[in-house]
């Protein structure tokens, strides 16, 4: 059977899934400690779908037409034994690219054995390098250092790793400089990421978006660049090299240039519920679906019926208003 489009012609390329809701750091963005206190409540164990349940959906959904799976959490190192399933991952046929992005903290003890299991790619969070701002921005008052070692550590087990670095007015736009100063010097991709209204909780606005072309302007009054090509169609991060030494930055520009006529991304939530969009309020429920025993082939077409419903382009339709009304599930809940 012919792999499925979507209702605006978007085949299903990449599939990000959420292996745990929980997280080690509680960003004021995505987790804010007001809301995520110690009394919350989150999946209970036997909600989270198994590696094998999560192995046959990755299976299945390579046979639609993904080719690119990236691990996410909450904090995905949260889970046990994560190594494990990436190696599960790694073999199935058709799986072109695995990657995961983590906030690093634990990377001390996990670089190696995910290295070995066959990982190849980190995404890493970093949101400043002055220990004040940063300790505020994750809640737990994590200093920068722990991560900064973290990224040398798993550079010298052999990973390729980006920086991802969310921006909010205000809060950490002094950062930009010293952030790009310090990966351009090691040659490390950082991402800048126009902060974005994800879930119902983190109190966004559109003042509090500081935008790529902001960015770009306090970057270029110090620094050359010239626009690199994309790695791959539909790629999230648009790229620019500087052009004396080669590194390179990228802008994630949900909110200000949206790139929903191109996204292929499914998702899938550690409770194993599939979600068309970044922005959805609803899920569809495969958990139940492979826990009722049903074959793989029952399993496939609910994928493609989803797939082929979908309509949304979130980003491209985004205001204010919906953005504060609209029911959205969590960051932490989906894993970006
Ligand atoms: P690679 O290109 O493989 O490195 O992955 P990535 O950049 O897509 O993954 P990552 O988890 O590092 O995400 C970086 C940022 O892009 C996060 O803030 C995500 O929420 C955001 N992002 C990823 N995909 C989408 C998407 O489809 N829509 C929107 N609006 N944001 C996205
Ligand atoms: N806006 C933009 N990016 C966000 N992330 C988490 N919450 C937001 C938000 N509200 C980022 C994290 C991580 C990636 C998965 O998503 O910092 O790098
Ligand atoms: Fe945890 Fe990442 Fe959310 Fe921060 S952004 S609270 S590190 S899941
Ligand atoms: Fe895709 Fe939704 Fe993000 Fe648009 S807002 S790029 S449709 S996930």
């Amino acid at each position: 059977m012919s792999a499925p489009k979507d209702q605006i012609n978007r085949p299903i390329r990449d599939l990000r899934i959420s292996v745990t809701d929980k997280c080690n750091f509680r960003c004021s963005y995505c987790m804010p400690k007001e809301i995520f206190g110690d009394d919350y409540v989150f999946l209970p164990r036997e909600g989270l779908l198994s590696f094998e349940e999560i192995e046959r959906f990755a299976k299945l959904f390579a046979k639609l037409g993904v080719k690119k799976l990236r691990l996410t959490g909450g904090e995905p190192l949260m889970r046990r034994d994560l190594p494990e399933l990436v190696a599960k991952l790694m073999i199935i046929e058709g799986i072109e690219d695995i990657g995961l992005t983590t906030n690093g903290v634990l990377l001390g003890k996990y670089a190696k054995p995910l290295y070995d299991a066959g990982l190849r790619r980190l995404n890493m969070s970093l949101d400043a390098l002055d220990p004040k701002i940063f300790g505020e921005l994750n809640g737990r008052e994590t200093k920068p250092d722990l991560i900064l070692s973290n990224i040398d550590y798993a550079q010298s087990v052999g990973f390729e790793i980006k920086v991802n670095m969310v921006v909010q007015k205000g809060v950490n736009e002094s950062e930009i400089l010293p952030m790009a100063a310090y990966f351009k010097e090691r040659g490390i991709t950082l991402r800048f990421i126009e902060f974005m209204d994800v879930g119902n909780d983190n109190g966004w606005s559109f003042e509090k978006v500081v935008t790529k072309k902001e960015i770009y302007g306090m970057l270029k009054d110090v620094y050359e660049m010239e626009p690199s090509e994309p790695h791959y169609f539909g790629e999230v991060a648009k790229r620019y090299r500087y052009t004396d030494n080669g590194a390179e930055v990228g802008f994630i520009t949900s909110v200000s240039e949206s790139f929903c006529s191109s996204c292929t991304r499914a998702r899938l939530s550690s409770d194993g519920k599939f979600f068309t969009c970044l922005f959805a309020s609803e899920g569809f429920d495969l958990r139940s679906l492979i826990r009722s025993g049903v074959t793989d082939e029952a399993l496939s077409n609910a994928i493609r019926g989803v797939w082929e419903r979908r309509s949304d382009r979130y980003s491209d339709e985004r205001m204010e208003q919906t953005a504060k009304n609209r029911k959205k599930i969590g960051m932490s809940y989906i894993g970006g």
